[in-house]
């Protein structure tokens, strides 16, 4: 199963790595410190340390992949993803920034040697935020937003905690690298887009200008759970019918606020869940993004109010509970107008665009010049087993990369 394939090719790689948690579907499910998650890290670490990528782990599970720089104090380029995935999701997603940075690496080092400055491909231990109601666990340890020594109390729907999740795989317990990065010269993240603008457009690459805000919160209704059959309807208190009017709420809400404010309800449970009991719980996500941090918080805001009102109104009792809140951040100016001519100088057209997804990125643009460079999803698809990016707009990625990567590291070219 971890047989890295010999042809070092991103299509063929990005398959390879996609066995680590293939499923029924054909979807590829990799959560957190789950086993398909282990092997791949490992399954990586095996393949970095092959093409001569010094790697090592740090105390969250991060993996690094590194080239010493010939200034060794000099501040290091980083470029990565995130290895985790959502349920039965793509196998572009978060792996093809991974898979193009050891790529780019290797063709950098084969080509090049030794850079002036230390270089380095990140793959980041989970971003989703699909296992445990928290996101950016990888990104969020290196830029200080979280610490694996002192992990929030969280667990999966299964109940393992992830302080236990993260000991079970040998992390957490200061036995490898700090994760806390500093003296970074820059981010860059690829990605593909999980949108259809490019394709649509016909344009190979797009730079990203910046990425959402978002905010996940988790909404729990408890009301009555009582029999179907007895229970006149004046006298329930029912909690998926009120969750159901909450859930329809937020779509009004985000329709109000107009694009591109998006509001997502994408998963319900109802208790007991049996067709003849009026459910006496039901928990639902709530997802709200925008570019503008002022119209994020004023439609949660409203949000908030009005789902209270619905609870009141039906005599439920309503948590919400809020596990994420990313700002939305600009790229770097100046890496992202070098993406382009780049783009431009190896005859790729290129479109500058908006992110409405969130990326590890929007965690490193505070911090460093971060930027990052998409390429097509086919129709648009992602999050989805048909995700599915092809193999010249991968390869198209990565030419870019390297050069980025050339200019930061080998040239050390200043950033303005
Ligand atoms: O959901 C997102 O924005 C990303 O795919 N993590
Ligand atoms: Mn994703
Ligand atoms: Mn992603």
């Amino acid at each position: 199963m971890d047989g890295m394939p010999d042809a070092l090719s991103a299509e063929r790689m990005l398959q390879w790595l996609a066995s680590f948690g293939r499923q029924e579907d054909g979807g590829v499910t990799r959560l957190l410190y789950d086993e398909s998650w282990l092997q791949a890290q490992l399954a990586l670490r095996s393949c970095m340390e092959r093409l001569g990528l010094q790697p090592y782990f740090d105390d969250a599970g991060n993996l690094y992949g590194r080239l010493d720089g010939l200034e060794t104090g000099g501040p290091t380029v980083l470029t990565g993803s995130h290895i985790d995935s959502v349920r039965s999701g793509g196998r572009y997603d978060g792996a093809y920034g991974i898979v193009a940075g050891i790529l780019a690496l290797d063709r950098l080092n084969r080509l090049h040697g030794p850079p002036r400055y230390p270089l380095e491909v990140v793959s980041f231990c989970e971003e989703e935020g699909s296992r445990f109601p928290l996101a950016f666990w990888g990104s969020g340890n290196a830029t200080g937003r979280y610490d694996a020594a002192r992990p929030p109390e969280a667990a999966d729907p299964g109940g393992i905690t992830l302080r236990e999740a993260m000991a079970a795989c040998g992390f957490g317990s200061g036995t490898h690298r700090p994760c806390e990065r500093g003296g970074l010269r820059a981010f860059v993240e690829l990605h593909i887009e999980q949108g259809a603008v490019l394709e649509r457009e016909g344009v190979p690459l797009g730079v990203v200008d910046g990425i959402v805000g978002q905010q996940r919160w988790t909404a729990v209704v408890r009301g009555e759970a009582n029999h179907a059959g007895t229970t006149p309807m004046a006298y329930r208190r029912d909690a998926l019918a009120a969750a159901s009017e909450m859930i329809l709420a937020v779509e009004r809400h985000a329709l109000a606020a107009g694009a591109p404010l998006v509001g997502t309800v994408g998963r319900v449970e109802a208790a007991p869940n049996a067709g003849n009991v009026v459910a006496g719980e039901a928990r639902f996500t709530l997802d709200v993004r925008s570019p503008s941090a002022e119209q994020l918080q004023r439609c949660v805001a409203a949000l908030q109010t009005e789902l209270a009102a619905i609870a009141e109104r039906r005599g439920v009792t309503l948590e919400l509970q809020r596990w994420l809140d990313a700002r939305p951040v600009q790229m770097h100016g100046g890496l992202s107008s070098m993406l382009q001519q780049l783009c431009a100088a190896r005859g790729y057209a290129s479109r500058r665009m908006y992110s409405g997804a969130g990326h590890d990125a929007q965690l490193f643009a505070p911090r460093c010049p971060a930027a990052m460079l998409f390429v097509p999803s086919r129709g648009g698809i992602s999050h989805a087993p048909e995700e599915y990016t092809a193999p010249e707009f991968l390869d198209a990625g990565i030419d870019v990369l390297c050069d980025l990567l050339y200019q930061l590291a080998y040239e050390g070219v200043p950033l303005t």
